[in-house]
């Protein structure tokens, strides 16, 4: 992806002269819109990291016509990140919380064209820092509360839906939210897609974890029964 590096540049300069409101303004949205991700900076010196994560965005920029030296410090702290607790779903949270402590910054200077050349370089960070972080299943696994907290496995948090077939199919999207979470790699997964497609056990498996899925969720909503009784 091409980046816009002249407006990215221009309006970063301008953000710059205010990098300590807008690096406060930018955890106190992040902590605001995603209270879940605030225990993984339980023991953070919050001071110190403002400074650390602008010193970041300082280096990005800086850096945006040299991508061999980009990519490279953006692996190593991708791969820092895995240690902080931090998975591939809170990418989204920081970006969307980091864009509006910039237009809060830049007010009228904020324009579509600032906003989407910012959401590109976003969306390619992310993509570099998740290069170096190599999750793997076992670092998945759900342990404590914090990592319970942020991973939405049951949409809205309800297994209660209007019939059987949209409950069937939240039970398919239930399934497909476990794979999501220990393979959070797209790529990995389309060519996962190529093995268990091709294979009949496999399918069947598939077919039974669905059904697992879909009789917590019939019994959840007594299908059966009020059916029954109509
Ligand atoms: C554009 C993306 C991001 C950038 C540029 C960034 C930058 C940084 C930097 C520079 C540090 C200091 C430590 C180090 O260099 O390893 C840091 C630490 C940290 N970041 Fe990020 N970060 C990003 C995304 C995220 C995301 C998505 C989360 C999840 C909520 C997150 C949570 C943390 C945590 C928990 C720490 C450790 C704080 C501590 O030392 O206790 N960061 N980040």
């Amino acid at each position: 992806m091409a980046l816009n590096v002249e407006l990215l540049e221009s309006s970063f300069a301008q953000i710059k002269v205010n990098s300590l409101e807008v690096t406060k303004q930018f955890y106190t949205v992040l902590f605001t819109d995603y209270p879940e991700v605030q225990p993984l900076f339980a023991n953070t010196n919050m001071e110190k990291q403002r400074k650390q994560l602008f010193q970041s965005l300082v280096f990005t920029v800086n850096n945006l016509g040299k991508p061999d030296v980009l990519s490279g410090a953006l692996r190593d702290l991708g791969t820092r990140h895995t240690q902080y607790g931090v998975l591939p779903q809170h990418y989204p949270m920081v970006g969307s919380s980091l864009l509006k402590a910039f237009e809060v910054s830049l007010g009228t200077a904020w324009t579509p064209d600032v906003q989407q050349a910012w959401t590109e370089a976003y969306e390619v960070v992310t993509q570099l820092m998740l290069k170096g972080a190599d999750y793997l299943p076992e670092s998945l696994i759900l342990t404590g509360e914090q990592t319970m907290d942020t991973i939405a496995l049951v949409p809205n948090n309800s297994l209660i839906t209007e019939t059987p077939e949209e409950g069937r199919q939240l039970a398919v999207k239930l399934a497909r939210l476990i794979v999501k979470l220990t393979q959070p790699d797209e790529e990995k997964r389309k060519q996962l897609r190529e093995v268990y497609g091709n294979d009949a056990m496999m399918l069947i498996a598939i077919g039974q974890t669905v059904a697992t899925e879909f009789a917590t969720i019939a019994a959840a909503n007594n299908y059966w029964k009020e059916l029954g009784n109509a």
